[in-house]
Order: structure tokens, then C-alpha cells, then sequence
């Protein structure tokens, strides 16, 4: 049975949350039957070792997203094969992160033993990162392995060696004849949220350095934040504008910091404009530009009659994550003002999955106010941002951040949440929709609410399964 429920929420989420009823596996018990003859065949050709990194948002593969159970053979196109016994190289796989057995195979009279899963990420391979999963080899010369779901965006790999003999994994297509002209990159067309940007709207354009930033911007009009003025403003490679310094960390840390900075992150991380894409930013004080933050911000806010008389854009143009030349994520931080009001507002386009740690949203000095957008702090999540909004406008955040009367605060920006459940959970009954709102409360605290958001049931229906 299937039911959706629609819930009155202190914010806007659209979010497609399974709530899985029940049992979890449990691990390292002895298999009741022998896994050699009790198997699932995996035979996806992406999960080999020299298979081309071709990652972008619509066809990386992440196996934390599949739900694993029991024991798995591994083929590349029916050919047996088996993991890897060594690191892989960050990317291949068909994911950001593969995964590899550390270690020899076991032998046949070894029966079912653990074997640690390590996870190749850009610092290193078998470290925090690993996880144990329970192998066997089996007569007739092949393993069994008992997957368990990871947890980064990585994916099982297949071994190279196994599968060098068979020849065409397809690596790289052509995708330019060489008699056609190469034409340059257009950089200024980006998704219809997103305000002009690129060298051809006149940005100014950071230089490709790993975790680099602009230079210091002097600010054309002064930003009020949250009860500060600030005149000046780094965009920093990494995803977020900091105004005091630059900054170059590539890890984020969690909001609320309590820290001693006001920060505003777009999609902080470890981005890498060297590999790929372009950060660029410009501020305007007439034209287009500030018509469209007018309109935009009477529509999400209108009842405060506002003027713009500043606007700053700061573009992340299909920019990669570190040293991954085949990623590409793009958001954009405005900031507005005008008379006494400051905004900010995010715009998301295609944002591509990662395992490094992320963070989007804004901070404060001591954390006086803060917000995080849900789902932002788990990279294999993020590619939601391009579908979430708190103003019901998908891939847009909008936040009053002048510090005034009604802004900032989590319960002013109410709107809704619709979750569909997949459940045998019969919903009419007495006290089993508290239960699930405890639980959808759960996972929206997960995602970075905070804990006293209060969730209410507004309608209760049931739909086909
Ligand atoms: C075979 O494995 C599957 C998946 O783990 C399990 O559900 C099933 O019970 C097993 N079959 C037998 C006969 O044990
Ligand atoms: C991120 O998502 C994965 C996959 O669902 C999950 O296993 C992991 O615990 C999450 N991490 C955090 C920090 O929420
Ligand atoms: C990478 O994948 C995209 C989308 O799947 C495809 O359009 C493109 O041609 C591929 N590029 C290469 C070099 O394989
Ligand atoms: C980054 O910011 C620092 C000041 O914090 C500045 O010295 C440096 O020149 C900036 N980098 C670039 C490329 O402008
Ligand atoms: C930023 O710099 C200004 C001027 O130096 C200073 O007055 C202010 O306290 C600084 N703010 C923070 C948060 O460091
Ligand atoms: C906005 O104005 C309308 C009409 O004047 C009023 O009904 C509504 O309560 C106001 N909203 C807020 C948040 O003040
Ligand atoms: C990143 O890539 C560069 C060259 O592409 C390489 O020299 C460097 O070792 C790589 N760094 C990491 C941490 O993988
Ligand atoms: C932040 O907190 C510290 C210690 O509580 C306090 O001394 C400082 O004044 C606070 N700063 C701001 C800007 O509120
Ligand atoms: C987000 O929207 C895109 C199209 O705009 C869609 O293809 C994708 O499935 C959506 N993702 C989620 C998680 O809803
Ligand atoms: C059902 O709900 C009513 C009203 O909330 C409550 O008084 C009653 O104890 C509940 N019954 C059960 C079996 O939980």
C-alpha cells in the first residue's frame, strides 16, 4: 500500500524520502545456504577498472544507492571476473570513488572469511574509508561476495585483469571530427534561474587555482549582513564568499559553527576550476539585472516593496571536484540590496554527486543565525538542490539576511513538504502517522533542520500503488 501525506513543515522541501520498514541485516552470521550456489550476478561493464571516467550528473553510478542483500558473482559481459586486490584509480569504475579488496582473494579451503572493502579517494585509499564485506571462493575457480552498501558514492569495481583479454571497453568517444572547427565553450547560457554570468555578461573571472579566490572585490554599495556592513568580499574557489579574508578550505565545516566568520556557501567543497569550469563574478548597480532582482524579490517577499539598488553575482560555471577533470557542478550566489534589506539568493544547476564533504547554506560569527539547506551536507545527495526551493521555484533558495524583523529565522520560511512512502504501514490507523512523521522528522534533521522543527499532518492520501 502506498500513501501520500502531505505535512505542514516550518520550510519548503521537496524531498523523496523512503522510509524502509524494518530489518536490517545482520552481518557475519554463517550463510544458510552455500553462497557459491545461492548468487546474484552483477554484470555491469561500467564497474570495470579501466573503465572510462565519463562521470556527470546523469550517469555516475553509486552503489549506496542500491540496496544490497545477500551474495553477488561478479561478470563483464558474461565473462567471469572478479575485484580488484588492489587500489584503483580515483574516478574509474563508473564512479568518483571505486572500490577495491584489500588484499588476496581466499582460497577454496579457506570457506567464508572478511576481506576489509578499500575506497580510492583523492588523499589516499584504505583508510577511514574502508568497511569489511564477507568473500568466499568457490569450486569452478570463482569468488562470491557478500556486498554491503558503502558508504560514498563508489561502486564494487571488476578486475582489469580478468577482463584485458576481451577486447572494446569503450573508453572515449570522438566527439569532434577532426575536419570540424573546435568552437569555444559558451559559458554565458546556464539554467533559466540563473542571473547573467560568464565572461560575455563582463564577469570578472577567478584565476584556475586550487583553492584559490579572487582577489579582495570592493563592494560598489555596502552588504549588510545579519546587523554587519560589509565593504568588501572574496569569492573563493571553493564555493562559498567570505568577507573579511579569502578563504582557501576545502572542507567545510558543519553550520552552526559558532565560529568567527560570517560565511555564505553556495556549495562549499572541493572544487577545482584548473580541471574544469570557470568562477566568475560581477556587481551591477543598474540594468537588467537589477529589474530582475526587483522582481524576483517582490515575488518571494510581497510584502516588503523593495528597490534593489546593488546586485552581486558570483557564477560556478560546470566547475569540477578536485582533480576530477570529468565532473561538472554550476550554482550561483547573488546578493541583493537595497534601502535597509539584504538578500541572498542560490541558484542550483546540474550538481554533480561527490564524497567529499559539502556544505551549502550560510553561517554567522557565534552562529546567531545560520542556515543549512536540506540534503547539503551529504554529497550524494546534492543533485537535489537543483530541484528544492524554499520560495517554490526549483533549484532557487532565497533568504532575507539583513538581520530586520522575520528574516533568517527557520519557522518564518513555512511552506510545505510532500513525502511519498512506500510502506505496509496502514496510515489510518491509530498513532502509525505520528510514528512516521518521528521518523520523516529524523531524516530532515539528518539532512541539517534543526531539531525543533515541529512537522504537522495536514492531509492523509492514499494513491495507487
Ligand atoms: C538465497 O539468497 C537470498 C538473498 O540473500 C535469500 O533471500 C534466500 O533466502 C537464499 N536462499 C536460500 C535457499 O537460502
Ligand atoms: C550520506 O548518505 C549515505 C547514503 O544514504 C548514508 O549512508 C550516509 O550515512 C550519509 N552520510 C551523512 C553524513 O549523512
Ligand atoms: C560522456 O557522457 C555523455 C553523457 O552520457 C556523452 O554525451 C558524452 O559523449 C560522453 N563523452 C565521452 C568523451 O565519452
Ligand atoms: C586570495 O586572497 C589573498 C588575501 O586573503 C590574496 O593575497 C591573494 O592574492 C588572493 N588570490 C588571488 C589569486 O587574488
Ligand atoms: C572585518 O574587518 C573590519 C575592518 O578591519 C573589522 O572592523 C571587523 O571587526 C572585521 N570583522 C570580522 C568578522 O573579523
Ligand atoms: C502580507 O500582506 C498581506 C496583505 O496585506 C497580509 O494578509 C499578510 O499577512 C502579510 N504577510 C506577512 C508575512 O506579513
Ligand atoms: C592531482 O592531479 C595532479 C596532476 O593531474 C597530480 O600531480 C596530483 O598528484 C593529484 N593529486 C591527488 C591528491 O590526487
Ligand atoms: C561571540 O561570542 C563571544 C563569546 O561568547 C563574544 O565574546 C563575542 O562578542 C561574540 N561575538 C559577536 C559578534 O557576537
Ligand atoms: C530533478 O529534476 C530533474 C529534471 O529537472 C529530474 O530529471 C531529476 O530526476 C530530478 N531529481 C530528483 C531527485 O527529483
Ligand atoms: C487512538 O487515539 C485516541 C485519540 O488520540 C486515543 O485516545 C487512543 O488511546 C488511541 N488508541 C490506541 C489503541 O492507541
Amino acid at each position: 500500500m502506498r500513501f501520500l501525506i502531505f505535512l505542514c513543515v516550518s520550510l519548503l522541501l521537496l524531498i523523496n524520502s523512503k522510509i524502509i520498514n524494518g530489518q536490517t541485516t545482520v552481518p557475519f552470521t554463517t550463510p544458510s545456504v552455500d553462497p557459491c550456489y545461492n548468487y546474484t550476478s552483477l554484470d555491469e561493464p561500467w564497474r570495470a577498472t579501466d573503465y572510462s571516467n565519463n562521470i556527470s550528473y546523469y550517469n555516475i553510478m553509486c552503489d549506496n544507492n542500491v540496496e544490497w542483500n545477500g551474495w553477488y558473482r561478479m561478470f563483464y559481459n558474461g565473462q567471469k571476473t572478479q575485484m580488484p586486490e588492489s587500489c584503483v584509480s580515483y574516478g574509474m569504475c563508473g564512479t568518483v570513488y571505486p572500490m577495491s579488496l584489500n588484499g588476496p582473494h581466499p582460497q577454496l579451503e579457506d570457506g567464508v572469511v572478511l576481506r576489509q572493502v578499500c575506497t580510492s579517494v583523492w588523499g589516499g585509499c584504505c583508510d577511514y574509508t574502508s568497511h569489511p564485506i564477507r568473500v568466499k571462493a568457490c569450486p569452478g575457480n570463482y569468488y562470491v561476495y557478500e556486498f554491503v552498501k558503502p558508504m560514498f558514492c563508489g561502486a564494487y569495481c571488476a578486475a582489469e585483469a580478468s577482463i584485458q583479454s576481451i577486447p572494446s571497453v569503450s573508453t572515449t568517444t570522438e566527439r569532434i571530427s577532426p575536419t570540424e572547427p573546435i568552437t569555444p565553450p559558451i559559458t554565458t547560457t546556464g539554467p533559466a534561474v540563473f542571473y547573467p554570468f560568464g565572461s560575455a555578461a563582463g564577469d570578472t573571472i577567478n584565476a584556475a587555482v586550487d583553492d584559490g579566490n579572487s582577489s579582495v572585490i570592493q563592494l560598489l554599495s555596502p552588504f549588510l549582513f545579519f546587523g554587519r556592513t560589509y565593504q568588501q568580499i572574496y569569492v573563493n574557489n571553493n564555493g562559498h564568499l567570505t568577507f573579511n579574508q579569502s578563504s582557501s578550505a576545502f572542507v567545510p565545516y558543519s553550520f552552526p559553527a559558532r565560529g568567527s566568520q560570517d560565511i555564505i556557501a553556495g556549495l562549499w567543497t572541493n572544487l577545482d576550476n584548473r580541471q574544469r569550469g570557470v568562477v566568475s563574478y560581477q556587481q551591477f548597480t543598474s540594468g537588467n539585472v537589477l529589474t530582475r532582482a526587483n522582481r524576483d524579490i517582490n515575488t518571494h517577499f510581497p510584502n516588503l516593496t523593495f528597490t534593489a539598488s546593488w546586485v552581486f553575482v558570483a557564477t560556478w560555471d560546470k566547475v569540477a571536484y578536485f582533480n576530477l577533470t570529468n565532473t561538472e557542478t554550476s550554482f550561483q550566489v547573488v546578493l541583493i540590496s537595497g534601502g535597509d534589506f539584504s538578500f541572498i539568493l542560490m541558484n542550483y544547476g546540474d550538481i554533480a554527486v561527490t564524497g567529499h564533504p559539502v556544505q551549502a547554506g550560510y553561517d554567522t560569527i557565534n552562529s546567531t543565525h545560520y542556515f543549512v539547506i536540506p540534503g547539503s551536507i551529504n554529497g550524494s545527495f546534492i543533485s537535489n538542490l537543483r530541484n528544492s526551493s524554499n520560495v517554490d521555484v526549483p533549484g532557487r533558495w532565497v533568504f532575507r539576511v539583513d538581520g530586520g524583523p522575520g528574516n533568517g529565522i527557520v519557522k518564518n520560511n513555512v511552506v510545505g513538504l510532500r513525502v511519498r512512502l512506500s510502506s505496509f504501514l496502514d496510515l489510518n490507523q491509530n498513532g502509525s502517522a505520528e510514528i512516521v512523521l518521528q521518523q520523516v522528522k529524523q531524516e530532515l534533521v539528518k539532512y541539517g533542520l534543526p531539531n525543533n522543527i515541529e512537522l504537522k499532518l495536514r492531509k492523509l492520501q492514499k494513491i495507487k500503488p
